[in-house]
């Protein structure tokens, strides 16, 4: 098998608060391969932002992660120096964050900001950066780019700066993008533009991307794989396809369920499953989506554990247990009569 470009293994992440120690991620594993694009869904405050940002090595107190392994093409994240990382942020790996304000400095041109970024990483001439800045510029659809090169941000509207915080962080060509919400704050135009750059870095599967949304709809559009995140833990984890023509967990379908149906015209955030999340400062035991389940049994007040439904796709519910243990049947099944046949032939 070969490895992937970036593991994440049981990952624990808290915030020391006055109320006590918030929980946010609780034993999250997952991977990215190489040039692939995977979704991470989830209801506000699952945990998909500080799972982003642990990857990237931002977590800083009150936060902490308190346990758990990352590794990017196999070496340690964890224990890098800031030095190490100053030559992967940016340049292998690349963030766009939730709020692109705190992203740009407000006193300095777009253009020099773009270019500095470019020149650091690719050793350009200044007019050449420049050139390249524009292109990206046109490319995530600004008009007029090299005008707009000698703008500040706030001449920029917020959907403007987002797209120049996409065009940033394309400006190396990382190997890994994560994109927490890249399209939330644009209208559905651009929406569609920039759904159409990522669906065009899969094409050209050069880029890894972990493109966090509340946005099924998006996801479907453009992801290979997605992690349903709920309560700081994955509940399930499958291609596009399972997610969203096999979905096992009960959140999951949920999730769907709240999915503005085709021909209805709203496309606005997901609307809620009833209930609230759990509360991370006192996190249940058990599944943490016990209060809201439908189908909540006595078992659940165990945590379960991520079952295998086929090859990726995995669901931490109880009741995918009698389906994970029919699968292997079957696959044990299928192999020994395989077997059979071999003797027979033989
Ligand atoms: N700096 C912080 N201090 C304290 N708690 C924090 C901090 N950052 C995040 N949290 C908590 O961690 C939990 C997970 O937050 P996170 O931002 O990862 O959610 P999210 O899934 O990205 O939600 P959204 O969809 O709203 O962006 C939340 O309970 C949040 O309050
Ligand atoms: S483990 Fe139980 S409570 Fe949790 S999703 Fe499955 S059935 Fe519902
Ligand atoms: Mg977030």
């Amino acid at each position: 098998m070969t490895e992937p470009l970036l593991s994440v293994e049981d990952l624990h992440v808290s915030f020391q608060t006055r109320d006590g120690e918030n929980q946010a991620v609780r034993g999250v594993s997952f991977h990215i391969d190489a040039g692939e694009t995977l979704g991470i869904v989830g209801e506000s405050g699952s945990g998909k932002s500080v799972t982003a940002k642990a990857i990237m090595a931002l977590i800083a107190p009150p936060g902490r992660i308190s346990s758990g392994q990352i590794t990017y093409h196999g070496a340690d994240l964890l224990n890098l120096s800031e030095k190490e990382w100053r030559k992967l942020r940016g340049n292998r790996i690349s963030m766009v964050f939730q709020d692109p304000m705190t992203s740009l400095n407000p006193v300095k041109r777009i253009g020099d900001q773009m270019t500095e970024v470019i020149r650091r990483h690719r050793g350009l001439s200044k007019g050449e950066a420049n050139e390249e800045a524009a292109k990206l510029l046109a490319q995530v659809g600004i008009p007029n780019p090299r005008e707009r090169l000698a703008q500040y941000p706030h001449e920029f509207s917020g959907g403007m700066r987002q797209r120049v915080m996409i065009a940033m962080a394309l400006s190396c060509a990382p190997e890994l993008l994560i994109a927490d919400e890249p399209t939330t704050a644009l209208d559905v135009t651009i929406q569609a533009q920039i759904l159409d750059l990522f669906k065009q870095l899969k094409a050209d599967s050069k880029t890894a991307v972990a493109l966090i949304t509340h946005d099924l709809g998006v996801v479907a559009q453009v992801c290979t794989r997605v992690i349903v995140m709920y309560g700081g833990l994955i509940m399930e984890e499958g291609s596009v396809e399972d997610i969203f023509y096999r979905p096992q967990h009960p959140y999951t379908l949920g999730l769907l369920r709240s999915l503005p149906r085709r021909g209805e015209k709203s496309r606005e955030r997901l609307t809620p499953i009833e209930g609230s999340p759990p509360d991370l400062l006192n996190p249940p035991s058990g599944c943490p989506f016990r209060d809201r389940c439908p189908h909540a049994f006595e078992r659940c007040t165990e945590r379960p554990p991520a079952f295998d439904l086929s090859p990726g796709h995995h669901s931490m519910c109880w009741l995918a247990e009698s389906e994970s243990l029919l699968g292997k049947e079957r696959e044990e099944s299928v192999s020994s009569s395989g077997a059979e046949g071999g003797v027979t032939h033989g």
